[in-house]
């Protein structure tokens, strides 16, 4: 596109006009002939955005797109970008659009694998066809297939506060899944193109989805847990959300986000969202801590930190690991991180965040490194750690991830008090209800497993979407 910008800024527009004419000519021999019949038929929705979708959006989306152009919608592409219009309706070969993506190297996608001819020829059909936009209004174009051809992985879990129900994320969709009986699962389609976190508010009355699409938005979706009616949908920033945590007043919704920041989402939609800049890569897992004042997070920087939800400031980051930080926890006395390097942390706040102490006087005058008296470490894991999970009560967590078993334990003295054994690996998401006597698995291959705790007793499992039979 280098050429083209310059060719652009030294020449007339009739003369770009002629030389992309003059390509077209040229690339036009590589092109195979179109299909009328075809060009009729093909639909923006169902099969050119998905195409965008995977191959464009990454640059061509959100708030600040390559080139100036936006292909959010058919209008921003006939608009276009630096160098206007993408293509006329009706005229495939001649446009800039199918200009950027033929050929053996071409421009577009930059260092990507190129779209392949299939794709190639639906785009050049559907602009044949008059480039006709079926996108419906304002509806965030996610597909929720009815039947699914394999089993979404399970993303993140929750117990209602209740333990009779398990909201599962599936994709785009959170399933709740009877707990304890036979009731078929309630399906709640979002317009996030996957959900990362599922948690009902602490009274209750809630159940939230929060994910978004990348390099998109972050969206969150409140639901009345009752009936699943939608109460407020929000779609904030331009990328997706991580896991996050209820503020225990239930009036909040803190997340991790792909763009650096723990967002405070507050579920009254007319109350702006914070942001608060603390980390310096993705922020996977966010967590209150009981009073509501603090937050733990924990991210891709492998920084474990902790803030004032007040102000937002960073209070101290209490530790840097080896490998990436994918989820943290809290209860009255401790932050919990843990992660890829097979270790789960507790760290005791109240002596972490104390005023440093200084040994000696004058030069020789250094802080006192009070590490070891805050630490405390949970037995190590056999392996990746990708969620870990408190009870309702805060008393228990959970730590399950790429190792095949999960395993519980008390807080305050960190002692184990489950081995769940034999679970599908990787284990993606848990969820524990208020007391700790049941445990619900999530994980790659898309089944909710529910035990029985402390005996680690299979009491059920389910894969919450319909799947096409394998056969
Ligand atoms: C990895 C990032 C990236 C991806 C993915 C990407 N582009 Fe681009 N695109 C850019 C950048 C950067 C520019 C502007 C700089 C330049 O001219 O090369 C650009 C410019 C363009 C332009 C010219 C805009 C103008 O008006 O000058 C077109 C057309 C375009 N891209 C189409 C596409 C299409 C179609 C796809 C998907 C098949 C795609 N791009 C995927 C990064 C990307």
């Amino acid at each position: 596109m280098t050429t083209t910008n310059s060719i652009k800024i030294a020449l007339s527009t009739s003369l770009v006009a002629s030389l992309l004419l003059l390509n077209s000519a040229v690339f036009a021999m590589e092109l195979t002939p179109l299909d009328p019949a075809k060009a009729e038929t093909v639909s923006f929705r169902k099969e050119v955005w998905p195409i965008l979708k995977r191959h464009c959006w990454g640059c061509h989306s959100g708030g600040d797109p390559k080139g100036e152009l936006s292909m959010d919608t058919v209008a921003e592409m006939l608009k276009g970008g630096e160098t206007g219009p993408m293509f006329g309706p009706g005229k495939p070969d001649q446009s800039l659009l199918v200009e950027q993506i033929i050929g053996v190297e071409p421009a577009m996608p930059p260092e990507k694998a190129p779209l392949s001819q299939a794709k190639v020829d639906i785009l050049r059909h559907w602009i044949l066809g008059g480039a006709k936009d079926d996108s419906v209004a304002g509806e965030y174009k996610v597909t929720i297939p009815e039947t699914y051809k394999y089993a979404p992985a399970i993303n993140s879990l929750a117990f209602s506060t209740d333990g009779k129900r398990v909201a599962a994320a599936c994709r785009s969709e959170v399933v709740l899944v009877d707990a304890e009986g036979d009731e078929p699962p309630q399906r709640l389609p979002t317009n996030c193109d996957l959900i990362s976190h599922v948690e009902f508010s602490p009274n209750g009355e809630l159940l939230v989805a929060a994910g978004g699409s990348p390099a998109r938005f972050g969206g969150v979706t409140f639901f009345k847990a009752s009936d699943g009616s939608v109460v407020n949908t929000r779609e904030i920033g331009h990328d997706t959300f991580f896991r996050g945590n209820f503020s225990p007043d239930g009036l909040t919704l803190a997340l991790g986000g792909a763009d650096g920041a723990i967002h405070l989402v507050p579920i009254d939609p007319n109350s702006p969202p914070q942001r608060f800049e603390l980390h310096s890569d993705w922020v996977f897992d966010v967590a209150y801590t009981p009073d509501g004042k603090m937050l733990v997070s924990g991210g891709r920087d492998k920084a474990t930190k902790v803030c004032s939800v007040e102000t937002g400031e960073l209070l101290r980051s209490v530790d840097s690991s080896t490998e990436w930080i994918s989820s943290v926890a809290a209860d009255e006395q401790f932050g919990i991180g843990g992660g890829r390097a097979k270790t789960v942390t507790g760290y005791e706040l109240k002596i972490a965040l104390q005023n440093v102490q200084v040994t000696g006087a004058g030069n020789g005058a250094k802080p006192i490194s009070r590490r070891a008296q805050y630490v405390k470490a949970f037995e190590s894991q056999p392996g990746e750690v990708i969620d870990m999970v408190t009870s309702g009560d805060r008393k228990s967590i959970a730590i399950g991830g790429a190792y095949g078993d999960v395993r519980v334990y008390t807080i305050a003295d960190r002692k184990r008090t489950a081995l769940v054994s034999g679970v599908p690996n990787p284990v993606f998401s848990l969820a524990l209800n208020n007391d700790a006597t049941r445990l619900a698995v999530g994980g790659k291959n898309g089944e909710v497993r529910i035990y029985k705790l402390p005996e680690a007793e299979l009491l059920k499992t389910i894969v919450p979407v319909p799947v096409a039979d394998p056969k």
